[in-house]
């Protein structure tokens, strides 16, 4: 069982701060809500872990999902959001995405974001599970690059506050209030509190607990880890969503190839060179992520491969320099020249359904506390994304927030009350490296894309001989991510064990099939 805090402090004793809206994350959501609360009068503190550029939304290379063609509609997008999300969804979450997204869209490229055209207007690709060609793309597949730049371009020509390096350890919380946060200068490797009326965490997900993922290092759960000693519910937490197409080859990182690139009609092959999608499913190569990941694993297992191949030979090399021209540097950095080369891919935890549980405006279950974005689990994405929805999530839900709050802090006053925590026995004596290394082996053999009770047990008994943590005292943020990391794992190994049946990012050897009986959430509190 966590402490309260992770730290010990003691908020009298530290340099304070205070705005309106503290909001905790630079991505697409963070930047979005603090520009659009700005906007609406607000003043406003970002917190970001890093630099303000280091986010899973600078990495996005596919695009962003909105119902802008002719031939679309919101609910053609909502059917397909639906259908991907295996039962889960929340329809009122996913009417919001697809009714507000492509206005939250036209707000983006009126903020300057240059997205691709063609001789019919703006250009739109396919990804998977999408029915339509909807997904907007920015310098070919650099949208995610496009989109916060121009973020943080606005936010810096607003001068809002943006504290860098700025680590948030812990949420103050008393009596089920959100009063601020407690924060760690990396720069001065010290301790500071951040007042808030309203707390946003857009802190992004997880996917740095797993080995091989196509996340940044920013990625370590700590959103969740923080909300849940705060006594926050979280939801959802089983299911993980595992790109299936990302570049494996020895000295390479693990790089995403887009989703985009089969939808432009790429094939994936096995290491006999055969083409197998055809026999997993209708929609071949642009099947629901979470079967695709499990046909190349398949295959891979079946073959005795490591990786199989993403082929683009025979499109037209043109399309593919200007589709792709990010891709194809990077791959050509490594010796490929995609035009001849097949691409060694494998699956890589991607993206997290579940995360701290909001209603439709984004609050969580502790007042003053809101969560948007990858953190956030408002029930848009179910059991699984569907492909290029996540950047609009936080639009829509991080626009949502400000609506909702201006009209509470008109009449909200805070108390100033003060934190404390000084009870944690000394900083643990052992080597977070080496616990961190096995944590990222352990989730992705147990708790990764096919998941038995057995390995479940033994992921929860890894998390359990190590709960002494929470008893210790950390000041410094390496060991600070790894206890995060240790509390969000056991969460998602928790609710992978008691789901008794498989579903869109979750499947469970020992349960392989869906059961009406499950067609419910799995909600957690501290
Ligand atoms: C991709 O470009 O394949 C990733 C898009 C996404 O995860 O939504």
């Amino acid at each position: 069982m966590p402490g309260k805090y992770m730290s010990n402090f003691d908020s009298r004793d530290l340099p304070q701060e205070e705005d309106e809206y503290i909001i905790l994350g630079s991505g697409i959501a963070g930047l979005y809500t603090a520009l659009a609360a700005y906007g609406a009068g607000g003043s406003v503190t970002v917190l970001t872990k890093c630099s303000m550029m280091n986010t899973s939304t600078d990495k996005a290379q596919g695009g962003i999902a909105a119902a802008l063609g002719d031939s679309d509609s919101p609910s053609l997008h909502r059917e397909d959001t639906i259908v991907a999300g295996a039962g889960l969804c929340d329809d009122e979450a996913v009417a919001a995405l697809v009714n507000e997204g492509p206005k939250r869209v036209k707000e983006l490229i009126d903020l300057g974001a240059i997205f691709d055209y063609d001789s019919h207007g703006l250009a739109m690709t396919r990804e998977g599970a999408h029915s339509q060609r909807r997904i907007l793309h920015a310098s070919g597949d650099a949208t995610g690059a496009e989109i916060q730049r121009v973020l943080t371009e606005r936010v810096r020509e607003k001068k809002i506050r943006v504290r860098e390096n700025h680590y948030v350890v812990d949420l103050l919380v008393w009596n089920n209030t959100c009063y601020g946060v407690l924060a760690f200068d990396r720069d001065i490797n010290s301790f500071k509190v951040y007042r808030g009326k309203v707390v946003v965490l857009a802190t992004g997900g997880l996917g740095r607990l797993f080995e091989f993922n196509t996340n940044p290092e920013i990625a370590t759960g700590d959103g969740i880890a923080i909300a849940f000693r705060a006594r926050a519910e979280v939801m959802d937490m089983e299911f993980i969503q595992f790109h299936p197409t990302v570049l494996n080859l020895p000295g390479a990182p693990p790089f995403l190839i887009s989703e985009a690139v089969r939808g432009e009609g790429a094939y994936l092959r096995n290491s006999e060179g055969l083409r197998f999608m055809p026999r997993y499913h209708d929609l071949l190569e642009l099947a629901p992520r979470d079967i695709v990941v499990r046909a190349i694993l398949e295959e891979m297992a079946r073959t005795g491969a490591s990786k199989v191949y993403l082929d683009l030979t025979h499109l037209d090399p043109e399309v593919i320099r200007k589709r792709f021209p990010n891709i194809t540097r990077t791959c050509s950095l490594y010796g490929l020249d995609i035009m001849v080369d097949p691409i060694p891919v494998a699956p890589a935890a991607h993206y997290m359904m579940g995360g701290v549980k909001t209603n439709l405006v984004g609050e969580t279950s502790i007042k003053g506390l809101y969560a948007c974005g990858e953190v956030a689990c408002q029930g848009v994405h179910g059991a699984n994304r569907l492909a290029s929805n996540s950047l609009l999530d936080g639009l829509v839900f991080g626009g949502r927030i400000v609506e909702e709050t201006r009209q509470f802090l008109k009449d909200y006053h805070p108390r100033h009350l003060e934190f404390a925590c000084d009870w944690l026995l000394e900083p643990a004596k052992i080597d977070f490296a080496d616990l961190r290394k096995k944590l990222e082996v352990l989730m992705c053999a147990k708790v990764g894309p096919f998941r038995s009770g057995d390995g479940l047990k033994e992921s929860l008994d890894f998390f359990d001989y190590w709960s002494f943590l929470g008893r210790h005292t950390t000041d410094n943020v390496e060991q600070m991510e790894v206890k995060n990391m240790l509390q969000v794992g056991e969460l998602v190994a928790e609710a992978a064990i008691t789901r008794r049946e498989s579903r869109g990012g979750h499947y469970r050897v020992d349960y392989p099939d869906t059961h009406r009986r499950w067609q419910k959430h799995i909600i957690f509190r501290r």
